[in-house]
């Protein structure tokens, strides 16, 4: 299967995936994309031979412009996936649209909960005794599109934000590989709207 990456920090997801692929995944990273020069998963890509392409946002006006760029710059590579791997930006419908049904993320925390950022913070702040992370087709809402794949994590009684968003990312790197192994095998499908895994609802 043919993906790009899109990352914007340090890129330990999409380093569980290029290691997966260095495996048994069966998906061809064809490129990695950036909005930050300074984005730690540009390397992560040059290292792996894998093309590492910056686009930068501060380059570019407004949000539609942007946005309208980087679907030209990810349709070069005519990938059936395109796989958010902490990629910090907020997107618009007309790409949501784009990439419908092909465009995926995955955010810390088990949705619905916590959608956006800080997301560690709010389920210490909550007293949560479980948290984690949750990988998701992406849709017109923030953090909001089908649920395909969870993962949950214990919340120790001295967790602070690091502790817990570490134990957090450790698992993280086990679902994302895996979510995509689903879709690259074509056993995930999306019917109106429903996902389904094998023919059976999720
Ligand atoms: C992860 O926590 C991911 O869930 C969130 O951003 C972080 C990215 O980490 N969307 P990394 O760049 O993959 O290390």
């Amino acid at each position: 299967l043919p993906i790009v990456v899109l990352v914007s920090g340090s890129g330990s997801n999409l380093q569980a995936i290029i290691d997966a692929a260095a495996q048994d995944l069966p998906v061809e990273i064809r490129a990695v994309i950036s909005n930050r020069a300074d984005a730690y998963g540009l390397e992560r890509a040059k290292r792996a031979a894998i093309p590492a392409r910056l686009l930068d946002h501060t380059d570019y006006p407004d949000r539609e412009s942007y946005d309208r760029a980087l679907m030209a710059l990810i349709d070069d590579y005519s990938p059936a996936l395109v796989v958010l791997a902490g990629f910090m930006r907020i997107l618009t419908p007309g790409f949501v649209n784009h990439y419908k049904e092909r465009l995926l993320n995955i955010h810390p925390s088990l949705l619905p909960k916590y959608r956006g950022l800080h997301t560690h913070q709010r389920a210490l702040e909550a007293g949560d005794p479980v948290h984690g992370a949750s990988v998701h087709l992406v849709t017109e809402e923030l953090d909001g599109g089908p649920v395909i794949l969870q993962v949950r994590v214990p919340v120790e009684p001295d967790d602070d934000e690091s502790t817990l968003a570490a134990r957090v990312l450790t698992q993280e790197h086990l679902i994302y590989p895996l979510a995509i192994r689903w879709i690259a095998e074509g056993r995930l499908r999306v019917n109106d709207g429903t996902l389904e895994l094998d023919g059976q609802a999720l």
